[in-house]
């Protein structure tokens, strides 16, 4: 059975298209599919995305205690939540319910350049600032704090002497779109596999 994926975005969702895209695309057994995607904006182009791809799509309140995404995420029998630009803290009783079943991406190497209000542009220009050398791309499980839990993967990009926060932005993102969903497959085969061992 497919290892079921509810993914949430706040925002543009270009990394739920490169999600979508690998698991409609690969050609051997399908380990993963997209069941469920859901914003706490409704305006959020990530849900436009998901309709035209034929996918559920659902709206709730970002602070709200989690009960309204537990419904959803028990509803469409959810086995691993995906953020992807998912901009808001995950409630507690979701982060126990889903222990070790929630991942990020994040557009730096964490645990530099994380935690509560780094996001998005504010990422790259930070890095910048600081005169790093290098950033990249960070895959995390989710835990009770920001940016803090155990890292599953990292890739990492050289920051030039020309970059701005823009050109770094479009770099890392493109590899965003490579790493995330080979990441996603890779813990959707290890929770697959577990799954059969305990039986
Ligand atoms: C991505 O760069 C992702 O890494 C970042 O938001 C962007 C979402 O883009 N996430 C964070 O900064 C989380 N702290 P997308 O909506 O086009 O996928």
């Amino acid at each position: 059975m497919p290892t079921r994926l509810a993914v949430l975005a706040s925002g543009r969702g270009s990394n739920l298209q490169a999600i979508i895209e690998h698991f409609d695309n690969l050609a051997r057994e399908r380990v993963a599919k997209v069941v469920l995607v859901a914003s706490n904006r409704a305006d959020s182009p990530a849900l436009i995305r998901a309709a035209t791809a034929s996918i559920d799509i659902a709206n709730f309140d970002g602070a709200d205690d989690g009960t309204q995404l537990l419904k959803l995420l028990r509803k469409f029998r959810v086995d691993l939540v995906v953020l992807a630009g998912y901009l808001k803290r995950i409630p507690p009783s979701v982060i126990r319910e889903y222990a070790g079943r929630i991942i990020n991406i994040h557009p730096a190497l964490l645990p530099a350049f994380g935690g509560e209000g780094m996001y998005g542009a504010r990422v790259h220009e930070a890095v910048i600032a600081s005169g790093a050398r290098e950033s990249g791309v960070t895959v995390h499980l989710v835990d009770d704090e920001y940016d803090r839990g155990p890292i599953v993967a990292q890739w990492r990009i050289p920051v030039e002497p020309s970059d701005t926060p823009e050109s770094l932005a479009s770099r890392v993102l493109a590899v965003e779109h490579v790493v995330y969903p080979r990441v996603i497959e890779m813990v959707a085969i290890l929770q697959n596999t577990e799954s059969k061992i305990s039986v």
